[in-house]
């Protein structure tokens, strides 16, 4: 049984206030809720607050992006030595450091390879743009990139892979729970080639872009869909909270 899981991805808002502010908001309701696994991955200044927030909870703690070595003279970057003592989690190849910071599919797999040998659980983020998908191209997009960041790493169960269509993210255009289901099915097969096929059904693979509490329902009844990773609702304790209940229901319901 793959547990269901709901990451919210802060992006790059909340100041250190804002984002003590948004835990407590959300804590209390958040904790208490059982079986789903919730993570929550805000901007790198407010791990180490939040990390003490959270201690004692259920609730789990992701960074939002990392670099591959573990220290030295990279300016700027942090590090996966720096993180795990933070936090359990973090995103890799989202499609934000992808398309605007430059991101390889080589750098992606760097990273994933960094993360797992330091305990990190990568979640890790493929999808496809407009003109691909337009193109028809989707499954030979998130196949090259699910086959490109797991090159050369033995099979995990450590790992947790976000579907998330590039023209869905941020633009209140979300996939049709059928569209998502599909892509993530193509996705577990193409994992199950890679490594085996126990693997590849005990891995979750969540639904990412413009997710809601209004359209959750549509994508957690599906079978294959194991959550979601959340943006911009995230941000909004009370839309997120209903989220997770709504998740931890269905998938009660659908067991
Ligand atoms: P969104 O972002 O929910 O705001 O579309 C999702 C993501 O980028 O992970």
């Amino acid at each position: 049984m793959r547990i269901p899981f709901i990451a919210g991805n802060w992006k790059m808002n909340t100041t250190a206030a804002e984002a003590e502010r948004l835990v407590l908001e959300m804590l209390e309701r958040l904790d208490k809720i059982e079986g789903v696994e919730k993570v929550l991955c805000p901007p790198f200044v407010s791990l180490v607050a939040i990390s003490m927030m959270l201690e004692n909870s259920s609730i789990k703690l992701g960074a939002q992006n990392m670099y591959f070595e573990a220290k030295g003279a990279y300016t700027g970057e942090i590090s996966p030595l720096m993180l795990r003592e933070l936090c359990g989690f973090v995103i890799l190849g989202h499609s934000e450091r992808r398309w605007y910071f430059g991101e390889t599919d080589e750098q992606v797999n760097k990273k994933v390879k960094a993360a797992l040998a330091n305990k990190l659980k990568p979640i890790l983020c493929v999808g496809e743009r407009l003109e691909d998908n337009e193109a028809g191209k989707t499954e030979e997009v998130v196949s090259r990139q699910v086959t490109a960041a797991l090159s050369g790493i033995e099979p995990v169960r450590d790992l947790v892979i976000a579907y998330e269509p590039v023209w869905a993210i941020g633009t209140g255009k979300a996939a049709s729970g059928k569209q998502a289901a599909a892509t993530i099915q193509f996705i577990r097969a193409v994992v199950a080639k890679l490594w085996n096929k126990g693997i590849a059904q005990d891995l979750r693979i969540l639904y990412g872009g413009s997710v809601t509490g209004a359209n959750i329902a549509e994508f957690i009844s599906h079978p294959e869909i194991d959550g979601a990773l959340v943006g911009g609702a995230s941000l909004k304790a009370e839309e997120f909270v209903g989220i997770v209940e709504r998740t931890a229901e269905i998938k009660k319901r659908t067991k």
